[in-house]
């Protein structure tokens, strides 16, 4: 099921709301490649466009952070760096398919996939509300 976008989402600057929403596609690329039978290579690309995208999204938000002297800038950069590692091991068992002899997203165990996607659906929506939502007043 993919996440929809919704205003509540929207923290009023325009360009991380469409940063935000663009991770949205880029995550929902992530469940459709994991949904059925795809190359890996698909999946993987689309698990790699998540994570740069991510981490230039995250540096562009601490530039800004930085820029507006944002008092909680400490705890919203560990939280990006919490969200960065999430992704990274929940994506781990599932990368590491590239060593054997697998082509297709057939060959992603079941569990690798749930835990994928059960992370990506709240990963970044529960950020949104809870940590740059606050900065809403702030940018
Ligand atoms: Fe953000
Ligand atoms: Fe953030």
């Amino acid at each position: 099921m993919p996440i929809v976008w919704r205003d509540a989402f929207s923290i009023g600057y325009k360009q991380i709301d469409n940063d935000h929403r663009h991770l949205i596609d880029l995550i929902n690329d992530v469940e459709t490649a994991l949904t059925g039978e795809h190359t890996l290579s698909r999946l993987y690309n689309a698990i790699d466009d998540l994570t740069a995208y991510t981490r230039r999204h995250f540096s562009f938000e601490e530039r800004l952070m930085i820029e507006a002297s944002y008092a909680h800038y400490d705890l919203h950069k560990v939280a990006h760096l919490e969200l960065i590692e999430q992704l990274k091991q929940a994506a781990q068992p599932i990368l590491d398919l590239k060593e054997g002899d697998a082509h297709t997203t057939l060959a992603v165990p079941e569990e690798a996939r749930d835990v994928l996607v059960g992370l990506l659906r709240h990963w970044l929506v529960d950020h949104i509300i809870k940590e740059d939502m606050q900065l809403k007043s702030v940018l």
